[in-house]
């Protein structure tokens, strides 16, 4: 693990500006609705990061031609000549993403069959598939589990159907869209996420031929049609990335420009950090179109000075606080002044990350009790799934071993605010969700370095 450490030498505000690309969890999934066209597609703006590059092998290998395009960040996704991957191309994949469940739907319409292998991701619960599996034979699939993945048959071809998720869960709720797009007649989804992530991605299937309604009350109906062809699209801003930066300008003390950022899929995180007293000003990109800033549009965090106030928070599904936003910003609570509580509803392991945190001087206590009136499926279930943190608590600098990718870049800000030179272990990892951020670091001054 030597070649994967980060000396982080803490203190220092973080100031200047970076730029944020597509979002990942969009991109991923455009990617695999590349899959499901007669002809090629082109994606904008999308960052360079190993997600990135696990689908875009997991394509390469089902016969996707897939090249770099003209502009930085343009890749394009030529599906013509689709074919079946062997297991072991296959298992090359296993555990390094959740998307690969993603494939099912497209991968039956063109070639009838699939085979998924085990899937990985962050480690932040149990992730169960039994959303998805229970849509996708909903459909008409066939699905055997095997103990080396999942194969996956349509014999009488996939048809709609009336579907409801016991909770809006943004991944099934992407199956059943990449699925009945193509199937044979009209399918129903009741109580669908409704992320903009997977407004992105009606938008992505709607410009390849796809008739999708998103009705009120998280009904979404999709009119299945037999052909799709490519698309051509710039996805939604990384709006978890953005705030993670925002987080970091926070605790830091310092003032982050993040080029890219978009208001109207942050407004839930803009509402928090100002009531924490964080400073912000959105130059949206009509106002930087109209030559008013001449640059393009973007969210300016700093910290104004003076003391943070604490606050009282709960995850939750969109358009309520993300589950990504909670970690970063975590940190930055540690600085404000008084007793804040995160009670976390969409995860039930998604704390264990601040046990680090008190080892370089936060007070954060966890608990199994739900803190707060947002239902949720935790409670009386033993999960530590809430959080009081008591501030603000004067960091110092610590050794610290990366669990996951939100809570990694969570310990990489703690680090960067703390006293002192900390050694940030597993940092590799970081790269799966954002984008050089070790060349962002050196352009916001922080004091890194590799050993
Ligand atoms: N769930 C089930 N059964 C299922 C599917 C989900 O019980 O079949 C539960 C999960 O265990 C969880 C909840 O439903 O408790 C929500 O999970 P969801 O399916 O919404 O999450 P996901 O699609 O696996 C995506 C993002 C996550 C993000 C969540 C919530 C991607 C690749 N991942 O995961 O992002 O936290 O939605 O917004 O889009 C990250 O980027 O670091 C990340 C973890």
């Amino acid at each position: 693990m030597t070649d994967d450490v980060l000396i982080v030498h803490g203190g220092t505000p973080l100031q200047g500006q970076i730029r944020v690309r597509g979002a990942k969890n969009l991109v991923s999934k455009a990617m695999v609705a590349a899959l499901l066209g007669e002809s090629p597609s082109r994606l904008f703006d999308v960052p360079r990061i190993r997600d990135v590059e696990v689908v875009r092998g997991l394509l390469e290998i089902h016969g996707v031609k897939v090249s770099d395009g003209v502009e930085d960040g343009e890749l394009v996704m030529d599906p013509t000549n689709v074919e079946s991957a062997s297991t072991d191309e296959i298992n090359v994949h296993a555990g390094s993403s959740r998307i690969p469940i993603l494939l099912c739907g497209p991968l039956l319409h063109r070639l009838g069959h699939a085979f998924i292998p085990d899937l990985g991701g962050c480690h932040i619960g149990p992730r169960p598939i039994d959303f998805h599996i229970k849509a996708l034979r909903e459909f008409g699939a066939v699905v055997d589990k095997t103990p080396e993945g999942m194969h996956l048959s349509a014999p009488n071809g996939l048809h709609g159907a009336k579907l409801e998720l016991p909770y809006p869960s943004v991944g099934a709720t992407e199956q059943v869209l990449l699925t009945a797009v193509r199937a044979e007649g009209v399918t129903e989804l009741r109580n669908a996420a409704i992320e903009p992530e997977i407004i992105d991605l009606i938008c992505v299937l709607q410009k390849m031929g796809a008739i999708i309604t998103v009705h009120t009350d998280r009904v979404i109906e999709i009119q299945g049609v037999p052909r799709l062809y490519g698309y051509e699209h710039k996805p939604i801003p990384d709006r978890i990335e953005a705030a993670s930066w925002a987080a970091a300008a926070l605790a830091t003390r310092g003032e982050i420009e993040v080029v890219g950022a978009r208001q109207a899929d942050m407004m839930t995180f803009l509402n928090v950090f100002r009531s924490i007293g964080g400073e912000l000003k959105i130059t949206d990109d009509r106002v930087a179109r109209a030559g008013v800033t001449g640059a393009e549009g973007g969210i300016k965090f700093w910290h104004p000075g003076g003391e943070l106030k604490a606050v009282a928070l709960e995850t939750d599904v969109h358009p309520g606080f993300m589950t990504d936003w909670q970690q970063p910003l975590v940190v930055a609570l540690t600085q404000a002044h008084g007793i804040s509580i995160m009670h976390e509803t969409v995860y039930e392991q998604r704390l264990g990350y601040t046990e680090a945190l008190n080892q370089m001087g936060a007070t954060i206590q966890v608990y199994r009790d739900c803190l707060g009136g947002t239902p949720c499926r935790f409670g009386r279930r033993n999960f530590m799934h809430s959080a009081v943190i008591a501030g603000p608590s004067k960091l110092h600098a610590a050794d610290l071993i990366i669990p996951d990718l939100r809570a990694g870049f969570a310990h990489l800000i703690a680090a960067l605010a703390a006293e002192g030179t900390s050694r940030v272990y597993g940092v590799n990892l970081i790269n799966r969700g954002y984008e050089g951020f070790e060349a962002k670091l050196a352009a916001l001054g922080a004091h890194v370095e590799r050993p």
